[in-house]
């Protein structure tokens, strides 16, 4: 088991989505309904959810615990975001643009099977199913800080595998200089992809993309995990990258496709809205947003987004000692 294991695991074992998903039930026991619940049909209990909230058709998906190395590299003097913050807001637009929406409409999300395909400029194409992704290489845990576009930030212990290590199995090869990524499509699990409303507007499946030496820096990784635990379809299970000097958008979730290749891939929500975001999407506290600063970010803690800190925000996320280096001479207002 990890070494990573601390005080704070433990604690925040006990504010899971089973605990909420429980709380409800709870209620309904407390209002005599437990009995009545048993013998009715589904739809007439999802009614009931309704009361509570919102519906919630699905039992909570079910995560698994990881065994991964402890990593103190990264982020160890971090206060952690508690992890109900980190599986309850969110951003993933395939199930909604709400940030409850991930979390309500994602439950019954199928992980199993899931094929990951790592292609293009490589020497050997890897065809990955759901057991590879946490057994093809050693798992470690990550301590990243996480800021969104839209201004906010958490801390969250990631575990999974360099980005670096994948690519190096595959074998990259000569004249390569970028790399793609894409999210699944199946618009039957996600409900976003089925309506453009619900789906903000983007043209899916959700793509991105980085710069090989982006891609093959030490930070990015690709989180099979978080809080020890198997990603929650909210957070991009089975498999997603995380990039934490750039804007989250970038960490792109559910990848079934790394592809390598010699131009610059298009990304998603640089084709919705191109003169808003960027390819590079470093963040930037001097480069703000056209509708909305960047100077500053909500780090969310217990009580959300408006009880949240607001707090500077720094060049790199603050980790320019191991990225800037791969900016030089550019000009970053002009490659935001
Ligand atoms: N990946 C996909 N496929 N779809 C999305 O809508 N949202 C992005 C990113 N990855 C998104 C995505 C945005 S805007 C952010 S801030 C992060 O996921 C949020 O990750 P989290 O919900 O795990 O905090």
């Amino acid at each position: 088991m990890g070494t990573g294991r601390k005080a704070w695991q433990e604690k925040s074992a006990l504010v899971t989505p089973e605990a909420v998903f429980n709380d409800r039930r709870n209620i309904i026991k407390a209002l005599g309904l437990g009995a009545l619940g048993a013998s009715i049909p589904g739809q007439v209990q999802a009614g009931l959810f309704d009361l509570f909230g919102k519906s919630e058709p699905h039992a909570p998906f079910v995560t698994h615990p990881l065994a991964f190395s402890g990593n103190k590299a990264y982020g160890q003097q971090e206060i952690l975001t508690p992890e109900k913050k980190v599986t309850t807001h969110n951003n993933y637009y395939e199930f909604g643009t709400s940030k409850t929406d991930p979390f309500d409409n994602a439950q019954g999300f199928k992980v199993d099977p899931w094929t990951l395909r790592v292609e293009g400029l490589v020497d050997n194409p890897l065809t990955l199913d759901l057991d590879d992704l946490t057994k093809l290489l050693p798992l470690e845990e990550r301590i990243y800080r996480l800021r969104c576009v839209e201004a906010w930030s958490m801390v969250i212990p990631w575990v999974g595998f360099p980005l670096k290590a994948l690519l190096a199995k595959a074998g990259v090869k000569a004249g390569a200089t970028h790399v793609a990524f894409e999210t699944l499509f199946d618009p039957d699990q996600m409900p976003g992809q089925k309506s453009r409303l619900m789906g903000g507007g983007i043209h899916y499946p959700y793509v991105e993309g980085l710069r090989l030496d982006e891609a093959t820096n030490e930070l990015a990784f690709m989180a099979v995990g978080l809080y020890g635990k198997t990603l929650p379809p909210q957070n991009g299970a089975p498999i997603r990258l995380v990039v934490p000097w750039k804007y989250g958008f970038k960490s792109i979730k559910s990848v079934v496709r790394i592809r390598v290749m010699d131009k610059q891939p298009p990304t998603s929500w640089n084709q919705l809205a191109p003169h808003e975001y960027g390819f590079y999407a470093n963040v930037n506290p001097e480069v703000d947003h056209p509708r909305w600063s960047q100077a500053t970010e909500r780090r969310i803690g217990e009580g959300g987004i408006f009880s949240a800190q607001r707090i500077a925000t720094l060049p790199f996320n603050g980790y320019g000692e191991q990225v800037a280096h791969l900016y030089k001479g550019m000009n970053l207002r002009q490659y935001y």
